[in-house]
């Protein structure tokens, strides 16, 4: 499973790079209008950022609401930093969010259906050519469902059909859902920092670091 990281802050975006671990980053409007910048600029500070990896999600405007308007805004989002291929168009799961996503996929752009809360949503955005399908497991678990469970249930359908887009776990809020995801079958796994940085922690590897640290300090002290 690889990660990507769930931000629109660059210095966030810039650490969790450094840690060598990225291979994408995911936006969303709520995300953006947080750091209070302009939204086109943002997404290419964030591709300068990121050079290498495979994918950057820059989703649709909430006042695109039909396929035409959509296919409008994702034709200027390509443009950023010089048709830069790993802008990924994010679209809403409706009916027009599914047409638009045909039209792109056909086009050669890398698309990524979003808000996806049941295995339907995901095997219609899967059929229309989405490269990946956003499940929001954490808000399903917020209203006592599983999230969990749909990623797995995706992943098993996705087998079964022999269906290439992938699965992005989102809406991930701590380490747990990162390990069952995996072991579910996600592709890739979208968090904040902070969880990322959660998953290096064990208070045995603190405990094994200080007592390492201890012991050598007794040689070079003699
Ligand atoms: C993913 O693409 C979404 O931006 C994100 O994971 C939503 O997470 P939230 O439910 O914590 O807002």
């Amino acid at each position: 499973m690889k990660f990507f990281l769930d931000t629109a802050n660059l210095d966030e975006i810039k650490k969790g790079y450094k840690m060598g671990i990225l291979s994408g980053v995911t936006t969303n409007p709520s995300l953006v209008v947080k750091e209070g910048v302009k939204f086109e600029d943002r997404i290419a500070e964030i591709c300068q950022a990121v050079p290498d990896v495979e994918s950057v999600s820059a989703e649709v405007t909430p006042i695109a609401l039909t396929a035409e308007d959509m296919i409008a805004e994702a034709n200027e989002l390509i443009k950023i930093n010089g048709g830069d291929k790993k802008v990924t168009i994010k679209l809403p799961m409706t009916v027009a969010g599914l047409e638009a996503c045909r039209y792109l996929t056909k086009k050669g752009v890398r698309t990524n259906i979003t808000l996806i809360f049941t295995v339907n949503q995901a095997l219609l955005a899967a059929r229309a050519g989405a490269t990946y399908v956003s499940p929001f497991l954490g808000r399903l678990d917020d209203i006592s469902e599983d999230g969990v469970l749909l990623v797995e249930k995706i992943a098993a359908v996705f087998r079964t059909h022999n269906l290439d887009t992938q699965i992005i776990a989102a809406s991930v809020r701590h380490a747990d859902h990162v390990t069952r995801v995996a072991m579910a079958g996600a592709h890739i796994a979208t968090m904040p920092l902070k969880v990322v940085e959660q998953l290096t922690k064990h208070p045995l590897t603190d405990q094994g670091m200080e007592k390492f640290s201890t012991d050598w300090e007794k040689v070079v002290s003699k």
